[in-house]
């Protein structure tokens, strides 16, 4: 079925990579191809030094709400608010039921469940002025922005993840519960990749314009990965073992994006479709060769293409990408938008985003087809061990 539907929408190319693709999904299923693994009683544990849900592979879908917190909720009322999230967090990623939960066995299948606590400025506010770090807040704006108040900003982020929407679903409907009486639900992002065991652990991820789309971006388990990810003794110590996160909603063109024809498309990025290797290489990993040339004398990858654009010379101005494909029910009320939700995280958006974005903003073909919607910074702090709750740093 997979190839069949892949050359149906491919016209004349050779699919030598979804051949591939179809035997490695084969191979996977081994000897039982009929068996059906069940995976709902997955757990990440919730207690930690950091929060989970940012190192942890991501699962299939996401769920990202944005929270005003009403006015009259002050440092008290935060930090009950707080306690309980972490309370009904901590029980519902184990497969546990809500303290005050309605439909106890919604909560039974965990299948991966991450819930992850971020704070906009309006938050860290009304606990201590003094402790909101100089990137919390809109970012500089891009002259290709074209953002919208309703996908941006807020006060507290509650990040939702895992691989089965039901329990999605419940979760995020028991932790509102309990935001009810402090604030309100300022925007909601649905996110999705390949549902879980569609392809094998590990496989990068496709956004909706075909793309292999994270190849480059540090490993958790790599030596780099936490000097740029979490936060350390360089901002306010409350951060300590937290991060920030920068989500960007981004709209596609996929309609032009069809129009443009398959080199073209690979010329954008600077990377095949098939396998997502650099132009310049032949399988994904490959290091890209932005020095080599055509016999004509052109860069193999183009001055334009999103990842010359992209890459830095600088070691510390990278960012770790965890990105959801997002799309708005077709022919919905909101209209026909699909694109990405861009989420990354750092240990300081205005040395790490920041200046990837102002080079993206100056010059990246991509531009043609994305534009940037929606934007939001959060602080996400610190994870807490059993008894404590997220956040409680801020009031020490
Ligand atoms: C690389 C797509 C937006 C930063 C890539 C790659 C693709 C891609 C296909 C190559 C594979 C990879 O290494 O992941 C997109 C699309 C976007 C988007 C479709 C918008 C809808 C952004 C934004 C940023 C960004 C907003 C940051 C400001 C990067 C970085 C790389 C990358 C750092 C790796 C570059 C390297 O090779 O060193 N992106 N991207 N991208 N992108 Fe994007």
């Amino acid at each position: 079925l997979l190839g069949g539907a892949a050359a149906a929408g491919a016209g004349a190319v050779a699919l030598t990579g979804s051949d591939a693709l179809v035997r490695s999904l084969r191979s996977a299923a081994g000897e039982a191809p009929d068996a059906d693994p069940v995976h709902g009683g997955r757990t990440h544990p919730f207690h930690g030094a950091h929060q989970a849900g940012i190192a942890t592979p991501p699962q299939a879908n996401a769920r990202f709400i944005g929270v005003d917190l009403h006015e009259e909720v002050d440092a008290d009322g935060v930090r009950r608010l707080l306690s309980l999230l972490s309370d009904d967090a901590a029980r519902l990623t184990q497969g546990r039921a809500a303290l005050a939960d309605t439909e106890p066995e919604l909560a039974l299948a965990p299948a991966g469940l991450t819930v992850t606590l971020g704070f906009g400025p309006g938050l860290v506010e009304r606990v201590d002025p003094e402790a909101v770090p100089a990137w919390l807040g809109p970012l500089p704006a891009f002259d290709t922005d074209r953002l919208e108040d309703r996908w941006s900003h807020g006060d507290l982020l509650l990040q939702v993840c895992c691989d089965d929407p039901v329990t999605l679903s419940h979760a995020a409907r028991m932790l509102l519960k309990d935001v009810r009486a402090f604030g309100s639900v300022r925007w909601a992002q649905e996110g999705f990749r390949r549902s879980h065991g569609t392809e094998p652990a590990g496989t990068t991820m496709r956004n909706l314009m075909g793309q292999v789309d994270g190849t480059v971006n540090p490993e958790a388990d790599e030596a780099d990965f936490d000097p740029l990810v979490w936060c350390d003794t360089d901002g306010p110590g409350w951060l300590r073992g937290g991060t920030a996160m920068v989500l960007r909603r981004i709209s596609m063109d996929l309609d032009g994006w069809d129009r443009l024809d398959r080199p073209g498309r690979e010329d954008s990025v600077g990377r095949r479709l098939d396998n997502g290797a650099p132009l310049t290489g032949a399988e994904e990993h490959d290091e890209p060769d932005l020095d080599a040339v055509t016999p004509l004398g052109f860069p193999v990858i183009a001055e334009y293409a999103h990842i010359r654009r992209a890459r830095s010379e600088d070691p510390d101005e990278r960012i770790f990408r965890r990105a959801y494909n997002y799309e708005s029910a077709v022919g919905g009320a909101d209209g026909d938008d699909a694109g990405l939700l861009f989420v990354c995280y750092q240990r300081d958006p205005d040395r790490q985003f920041v200046p990837i974005q102002r080079r993206l903003d100056r010059l990246d073909l991509l531009n043609e087809w994305i534009t940037h919607i929606g934007s939001a910074v959060f602080a996400i702090p610190p994870g807490c061990a059993e008894g404590g709750f997220v956040g409680e740093t801020l009031f020490d």
